[in-house]
């Protein structure tokens, strides 16, 4: 049986750490024992600075970033264990009315920024032999919503990434999966709720789940803490619902 505090020692990269379900899952990593290289492109993440904490203030998508996370986490803390992908933007547009740069903008945070860090990461943890990379994606990983066609496309590639990486990655010892996230409380909605509070229209989304409320950020940092941790030994390419039963619904 494994001790409460697996991740003891670990090493992880945390994106989008400054904020909500990635800030959730820095304090849960770090408050089991783990170590935190935390990454967001808003600065308000050099605030997390500890003994047990490297912010980094970075954009996911850009060239040089995803180097930059894994070099700060050997140069302070001599290795990596585990990469969390969890940086990500949302925007609410008609396809009609979408620009190619609102498009590209959503697929490079979303997708290509994970890609980057999953390839750096790699390149790390294979010659230790061992590692975990869980990405954050979503019930839109699955699901159709009007008005948030690129972050749905983001978030469905992002499940099949996870799959096909898996399949590379496990030959090496590294096990990558994801959680598919349901509605939680945090600041992403806030750029594009009618009223600016992204929160109010999460907490009133998420009394369409059949748990009838949105998550807490700690509740999906739980799963993240298990999927790295070795109690998921046996997890490989596993997008794991999280969502109070959204994706099990039949109709209303
Ligand atoms: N909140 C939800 O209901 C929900 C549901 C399903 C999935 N998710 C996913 O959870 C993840 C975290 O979102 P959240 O809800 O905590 O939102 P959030 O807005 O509270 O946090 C996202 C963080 O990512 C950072 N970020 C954005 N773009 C970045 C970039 N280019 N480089 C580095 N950092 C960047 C932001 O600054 C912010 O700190 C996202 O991938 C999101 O798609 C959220």
């Amino acid at each position: 049986m494994q001790g409460i505090n697996e991740v003891e020692g670990k090493v992880a990269i945390v994106t989008g750490a400054a904020s909500g379900i990635g800030r959730a899952i820095s304090d849960l990593l770090v408050a089991r024992g783990a170590r935190v290289v935390a990454e967001d492109i808003d600065p308000s993440v050099e605030a997390l600075a500890g003994p047990n904490v490297v912010p980094l203030v970075a954009d996911i998508s850009a060239d040089g970033s995803a180097e930059k996370a894994v070099a700060l986490a050997i140069e302070r803390f001599s290795r990596l264990d585990l990469l969390v992908n969890n940086a990500g933007i949302i925007i609410n547009k008609l396809v009609v009315d979408m620009s190619r740069a609102d498009w590209e903008r959503i697929i490079n945070v979303n997708l290509t920024g994970a890609f980057l860090h999953s390839r750096e990461a790699m390149k790390a943890m294979i010659p230790q032999r061992s590692g975990a990379i869980v990405n954050v994606a979503s019930y839109a990983s699955y699901f159709a919503f009007p008005t948030i066609a690129a972050y749905t496309a983001s978030k469905g590639a992002l499940a099949q990434f996870t799959r096909t990486l898996a399949l590379e990655a496990i030959e090496h010892g590294i096990r990558v999966n994801a959680v598919g996230s349901g509605d939680v409380l945090t600041n992403i909605l806030n750029t594009v709720a009618a009223d600016g509070n992204g929160i109010a229209a999460l907490a009133a989304h998420g009394t369409s789940a059949p748990i009838g409320r949105a998550a807490d950020p700690k509740e999906i940092a739980e799963v993240v803490l298990f999927l790295a941790s070795a109690r998921a030994s046996f997890m490989v390419g596993s997008v794991v619902m999280a969502d109070g039963g959204m994706s099990v619904k039949v109709g209303s």
